[in-house]
């Protein structure tokens, strides 16, 4: 598990180290976009809010050093089980963000990830294949002697305890109900089917407008509310001169997702799913479960854009 754990933070920090949106300001992937989201459905939102966005590039860093350092630490046993702890705590911060909307909590990564890290925090490494005494002997930092691989009694079940404690309210917030959102697997509604060929104008469009066809060629896309639901949405016209709406929503977790002009995809910043909205907004790449709903939208013989 050691292996697992220490390998995967430090493959998640390379990946992050070498994507070159994550620390890029408009990139789909960007860090900034991906604490948005965060800050809209989390129970930590508010802190999301106050400390990580304004500073969103030192947030990024900071997780990017964090990941591939605990891994590091991990993966050669210097003080594992403080950068076990460290690992735990960052899971658990991403439990609360990244997977809180995913339901059931089985299906979403982080809540194991933590309780894995505090199993190693609880147990250590027990004096296993530990480069860190070798180290500090090369580095003439000490004798590097073995730390004794058990711990008292009382210690032990202290640890037994606090551990214990620590996967309790891990499991206890993974089944709270959750406030809702269409981004929950649960609360999905099946598949939509690809949106009907919207006419380049209709006769006697009705409801709100939501922009105009001259703003979004101009942009290429047009994000808007939903006025049936309140999520954010967005709206593309496709190569055959259709303009085609969905839920901007991500099915996954419920992150917000973008177009990406260069692809012409809806891409989610959070875990990489992306839509073709020239095809129902069908998932072609990511973990998102099922395609984006779709938002009927009307065209008028002035250029403006409805939504019933
Ligand atoms: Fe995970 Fe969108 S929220 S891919």
């Amino acid at each position: 598990m050691r292996l697992f754990l220490g390998v995967t933070f430090v493959y998640a920090g390379l990946q992050k180290l070498f994507d070159p949106g994550f620390l890029s300001p408009g990139s789909p992937t960007y860090i900034g976009t991906q604490l948005n989201a965060f800050a809209a459905h989390s129970p930590i939102g508010f802190l999301i809010t106050a400390v990580a966005l304004p500073l969103p590039l030192f947030t990024g860093a900071a997780v990017l050093v964090g990941e591939l350092g605990i891994g590091a630490l991990v993966l050669l046993g210097i003080q594992t089980r403080l950068a076990a702890a460290a690992g735990a705590l960052l899971n658990f911060v991403l439990f609360l963000t990244a997977s809180w909307t995913v339901q059931p909590y089985f299906l979403g990564s982080d809540g194991i990830y933590t309780v894995a890290w505090i199993t190693l925090a609880v147990v250590g490494d027990q004096g296993l294949l530990r480069a860190g005494p070798f180290l500090l002997r090369q580095l003439g930092l000490g004798q590097g002697r073995p730390q004794p691989p058990t711990l008292d009694p009382g210690r032990r079940r202290l640890l037994l305890q606090l551990g214990g404690a620590a996967v309790g309210l891990v499991w206890v917030l993974s089944i709270l109900p959750r406030r809702r959102t269409t981004a929950t697997v649960s609360a999905l509604p099946s598949p939509s089917p690809a949106p009907s060929a919207t006419p380049l104008v209709s006769p006697s469009p009705t409801g709100t407008r939501i922009g105009s066809l001259t703003g979004l060629r101009s942009q290429g896309f047009l994000r808007f509310n939903d006025p049936a639901t309140g999520d954010s949405a967005l709206v593309v016209q496709l190569s055959s001169g259709n303009v085609v709406a969905y839920d901007a929503i991500c099915t996954h977790a419920g992150c917000e997702v973008d177009y990406d002009s260069g692809s012409k995809l809806f891409v989610c910043p959070c875990h990489g799913a992306e839509f073709d909205p020239a095809h129902g907004a069908d998932v072609v790449a990511g973990p998102a479960p099922s395609p984006l709903p779709s938002i009927k939208v009307e065209v008028a013989a002035d250029g403006s854009i409805y939504t019933p």
